[in-house]
């Protein structure tokens, strides 16, 4: 409460600063009086409690009952957090639709969100309604956490490097194969063609042949239906109502799972052994013994491709736009793929992949700039503390990889698409989460391995097969009413290379 009436009194300094400023004596004297009544003023607030009230985060007043924020966060959630930043510092809270978030922005502040334990800052009070209903019930935030963690040991034991090895080659297969509809040059809509290329390669690689080879048009469809699950009604509003999203996307999943169950019990009964992520899965077992059930596996197979499929086709998408617009970067890239693979460019393979440095660069500063999950958050279950302030139980707590890897105090030259400062001094390496793409903590992905084969096989392919340029010199502007920050008319020029 007394917090609350020192930042009110001192953005009522500021405004009274600001229409004074011509007149020094003045902003003296107003400064004076009303730091002098606030001290007073706090002084007796702080007398009449009861006790030593925790200090709260500073909290941001808003005018609009109930909506709160929504409006101006909704519009440039960015620029509203980094100007909150720089006016109340790196912990504060605000209202939209009725519930109060807390941003813990910059390293230092991240620290309580990351490290703190599942039951204080919990994930599955505020995922568990937008996933339950896609992924089902029994795994990810429908399970107490211990037993997500289990499923994701299983789920990392299937993305080794003997599988990486085999999906470069099918993610190199499938993007040539995607690409000839292309032609030789033209302008195209590169998102829409890399979430199309990137649920077949997922399918290929995560779910196996079985499944790949039944993915057409109609199951094309189911999982878009399945993904319309994530969205900002599925996260607003009660999930009984009758909406038409909503219907869909219970309708795929259960189609979505008979699918699977159909493909789950010809391998369990066919004894055959294959290496896959699907065999992992049926051979995997609990802690305590008991093996995933057939629903189980089902709803990791679909968590599998979903959790990768906006980020990964977000993520190449932007990294194409970076290339095209800086043709000299994209050059060298082209001549990193002849140096290391080959004059010839043979097909890749997984140990040249990793050699490929300055691409491998490009796609974390494409990260570093673009991360496509904007916003992790956790309900706060009981009172935590960061930065000196107690953040009440109840606050939604988030921290932002969007605004902590731009930060001007961290980063030299934030704004810039710059690969090689991780080659050079880097500042912010020396702060634990100021680069925090993939997460950090018990809820870190597990998909980043994957997802950087996945990307590099892609990019690689297509910059041996192209040369991309931005349409008119257009760079997309970021479509902020997506969950996950897409680009906005994202249409690209190409033109096959002379080999
Ligand atoms: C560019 C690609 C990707 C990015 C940027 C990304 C980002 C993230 C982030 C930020 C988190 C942490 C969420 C939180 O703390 O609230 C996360 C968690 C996770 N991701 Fe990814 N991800 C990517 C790809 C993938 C892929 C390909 C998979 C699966 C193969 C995957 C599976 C998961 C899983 C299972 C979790 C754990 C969630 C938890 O424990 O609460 N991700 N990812």
């Amino acid at each position: 409460m007394a917090m609350h009436l020192y930042h009110l009194s001192s953005k009522l300094l500021e405004d009274t600063v600001g229409t004074m400023n011509d007149n020094l004596t003045s902003v003296v004297l107003a400064a004076s009086v009303i730091t002098l009544t606030l001290g007073y003023v706090s002084k007796l607030l702080l007398q009449q409690a009861p006790g030593n009230e925790p200090k709260h985060p500073p909290y941001i007043p808003s005018s609009i009952p109930f909506l709160g924020h929504a409006i101006a966060f909704g519009k440039s959630p960015i620029e509203f957090l980094e100007h909150a930043y720089d006016k109340y510092g790196p912990v504060f809270s605000f209202t939209m639709v009725g519930k109060t978030f807390t941003y813990l922005l910059g390293s230092e502040a991240a620290t309580l969100l990351f490290n703190s334990k599942n039951e204080d800052l919990n994930a599955e009070d505020v995922y568990s309604r937008l996933t339950t209903p896609v992924f089902g019930k029994g795994v990810a935030y429908d399970v107490p956490n211990p037993l997500f963690l289990e499923q994701k040991k299983m789920l990392k034991t299937g993305l080794n490097i003997a599988r990486f090895k085999d999906h470069v080659k099918v993610i190199e297969a499938e993007t040539v194969e995607y690409f000839e509809r292309w032609g030789d040059s033209g302008e195209r809509n590169l998102f829409e063609a890399l979430s199309e290329l990137i649920i077949l390669t997922a399918s290929s690689c995560l779910h196996g042949r079985e499944i790949r080879s039944m993915l057409n048009e109609h199951v094309a469809q189911l999982y878009a239906d399945l993904d319309g699950g994530f969205s900002h009604e599925a996260w607003l509003l009660p999930g009984w109502l009758p909406l038409p999203s909503f219907r869909k996307r219970d309708k795929a999943h259960r189609e979505i799972k008979n699918i699977f169950f159909k493909v789950i019990q010809k391998r369990r009964k066919s004894g055959e052994t294959v290496d896959d992520i699907l065999q992992t899965l049926i051979d995997a077992t609990y802690k305590d013994g008991r093996p995933l059930n057939d629903s189980e596996i089902a709803g990791m197979l679909i968590g599998l491709l979903l959790a990768g499929q906006h980020t990964s086709s977000t993520t190449s998408a932007w990294m194409g736009f970076f290339l095209s617009r800086d043709k000299a970067l994209q050059e060298r890239c082209y001549a990193e793929q002849k140096a290391v693979c080959g004059e010839n460019l043979p097909p890749l393979d997984y140990d040249q992949l990793k050699d490929l440095s300055l691409l491998e660069r490009c796609l974390k500063e494409t990260l570093r700039l673009r991360p496509p999950i904007m916003t992790m958050m956790r309900m706060a279950r009981s009172p935590q503390t960061a930065a000196g302030y107690t953040i009440p139980a109840g606050h939604q707590v988030c921290v932002s990889p969007t605004v902590n890897h731009r930060l001007h105090d961290t980063w030299v030259e934030r704004m810039e698409f710059d690969p090689e400062r991780y080659l050079n001094d880097n500042p912010a390496a020396g702060e634990k989460f100021a680069y925090v793409p993939f997460g950090a903590g018990r809820h870190r992905c597990i998909g980043e391995n994957f997802a950087y084969v996945q990307i590099k096989t892609i990019w690689s392919t297509l910059l041996r097969m192209y040369d991309f340029d931005l349409v008119d010199g257009y760079f997309p502007t970021i479509n902020y009413t997506t969950m996950i920050h897409t680009p906005h008319n994202p249409v690209i020029r190409y033109k096959r290379r002379k080999q």
